[in-house]
């Protein structure tokens, strides 16, 4: 797998903005929306986000209404207040050096797992492995995992398999490639396997019944209570 995804990926990565000129600030936006939103729906904002707010300096200066506003249709208005509230921490705690230590990336207010370790791996070259929806199907399918994906004890085993995944040193391009091949070929219901650059290693392709993963146990049902 590590010696089929890097160069799979270096040859097949689509141009995205946030892909060019890579500073910790253009990662942390472009990774919050892209937890809202599919990369192609993310684009506009994203580029509309940047023009409005070039640096960090003018994002922490802006006024929470200018913020919500450009955030108006990604929805999550939380994710917007808090991130104009780290802008503000950063700007005016931190001399406007945006923190390069996963640990210390993590404090930031609506900054968790997943926002650190993108952050961490994409900008700073730490070797920190990402886990998002797509990763958790290209994980199950490879290893034909059978726990409900959405338990907290499954969530930790996809952690460490895609930590023991992760090529040293090169955890941003692994991390993307992963996240890559499970948005164009690792699909949810169509999944490509003839052009998957990993079918060889992959036991649920193996098996042929590739979308028989990720296991996902139903959601509770939210109790209708009938009021009247
Ligand atoms: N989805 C979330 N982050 C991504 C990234 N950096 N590249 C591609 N897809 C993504
Ligand atoms: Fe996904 Fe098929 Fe590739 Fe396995 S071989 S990772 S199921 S696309």
């Amino acid at each position: 797998i590590k010696s089929k995804l890097l160069p799979w990926f270096a040859e097949n990565k689509r141009s995205m903005p946030w892909r060019n000129n890579r500073t910790p600030y253009r990662v942390w936006i472009s990774e919050l929306m892209l937890q809202q939103t599919r990369v192609d729906q993310a684009t506009p904002y994203f580029r509309r986000f940047m023009k409005r707010f070039p640096s960090l300096r003018s994002l922490a200066n802006a006024s929470q209404e200018d913020v919500l506003k450009m955030w108006e249709g990604l929805g999550y208005y939380s994710r917007a207040r808090n991130l104009h509230r780290a802008a503000r921490i950063i700007a005016n705690e931190m001399s406007g050096r945006f923190p390069s230590d996963y640990h210390d990336i993590i404090k930031l207010p609506g900054v968790g797992d997943y926002t650190a370790a993108a952050i961490g791996s994409l900008v700073f070259n730490q070797d920190r492995a990402v886990l998002d929806g797509n990763v958790i199907r290209v994980l199950s399918r490879l290893y034909a995992y059978t726990k409900d994906t959405r338990s907290t004890a499954a969530r930790a085993e996809l952690q460490q398999m895609t930590e023991n995944l992760l090529v040293k040193g090169e955890a941003g391009s692994y991390n993307e490639a992963m996240m890559e091949l499970g948005a164009t070929v690792c699909l949810p219901m169509n999944p490509k396997c003839e052009v998957c650059p990993v079918v060889a290693a992959c036991l649920a392709a193996r098996s042929g019944r590739p979308t028989d993963y990720p296991v996902k146990a139903p959601r509770k049902k939210v109790p209708h209570i009938v009021v009247g």
